[in-house]
């Protein structure tokens, strides 16, 4: 069932609170398998399966970026229906924003790393339609895929900090055969920017090899020069970062539990990426 009334939605739901586990993928629509794993997994653990597909305008500091974003809203609820979502809500910017939303959060050091720095204002944004949405939806289960490492850590304080009575479930990234992360955005790639892709994750993958062998530095600037060589690739960072704060790090003993974050650019296209290091 598709719907597009926020009043519509919670009345359709109100049926349901008393007996059934609601799970809630949020998207942004343009879905790929990495979205339907998610409503896979939102499927396997809840009796109604909720998702949303709403391009959130606060989110985005580029307003070009934010006209490019892909939008396939009829095979997008095709590709739902296939995958078993129950409830499909597509609201417009109104229904989800009657009043323009001024509420600035505060998640304290963790946005002003990587994705926070480099994209002023995006969490908050993110915070601002995920805790509407939440509102709306009133989910017990809401899933997130790991690939946006930092959004799931943010979205876990929001959830914390607001004392929302809800468990938020971290999903793999799914990859292509190559290696490449799953994203809406690989749809904008153009066909040589694609064929270079892949070394994202593969040198990821070997800064992995390397941890026992080298030091947080000089990875760190292994994975930048190993990326910047490639003729469509740039780096914009390349962070090496407590798991749980998400700060850098510069000694491997510093954190137990460590990853390694970045974000290139094809250009105009950012894609991003995460590996566990720790
Ligand atoms: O990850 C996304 O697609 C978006 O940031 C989200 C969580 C749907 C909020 O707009």
């Amino acid at each position: 069932m598709v719907i597009t009334s926020a009043t519509n939605l919670v009345q359709e739901l109100a049926s349901f609170r008393e007996r059934k586990t609601i799970g809630f993928v949020p998207t942004m629509g343009a879905l790929h398998e990495g979205h339907l794993s998610l409503v896979r997994q939102a499927k396997a653990g809840s009796d109604v399966v909720v998702v949303s597909i709403f391009v959130n305008p606060t989110q985005f500091n580029n307003p070009e970026d934010l006209k490019n974003y892909p939008r396939e809203p009829e095979a997008d609820i095709k590709k739902l229906k296939l995958a078993g979502a129950d409830i499909i809500f597509t609201p417009t910017e109104k229904e989800i924003y009657p009043e323009p939303d001024t509420r600035i959060f505060d998640f304290g050091a963790m946005d002003k790393v990587m994705e926070g720095f480099y994209r002023p204002g995006h969490f908050n944004g993110v915070a601002q339609v995920v805790k509407r949405l939440f509102r709306l939806v009133q989910p017990q289960l809401a899933f997130f895929g790991e690939k946006d490492f930092q959004q799931l850590a943010i979205i876990k304080a929001l959830t914390a900090q607001e004392q929302l009575p809800l468990h938020i479930v971290a999903c793999p990234t799914v990859r292509e055969p190559d290696g490449l992360a799953m994203s809406s955005r690989n749809l904008l790639l153009s066909a040589t920017q694609r064929a270079h892709a892949p070394l994202i994750y593969k040198t990821l993958q070997e800064a992995f090899g390397k941890v026992n062998s080298t030091t947080v530095p000089a990875l760190k600037k292994w994975v930048q020069t190993t990326i910047d060589a490639n003729p469509v690739l740039e780096t914009e960072y390349a962070e090496i970062v407590d798991a749980h704060s998400l700060q850098p790090i510069t000694e491997w003993n510093e954190a137990d539990s460590i990853q390694l974050c970045i974000a290139v650019y094809a250009h105009p296209i950012r894609l991003i990426d995460n590996i566990k290091l720790k």
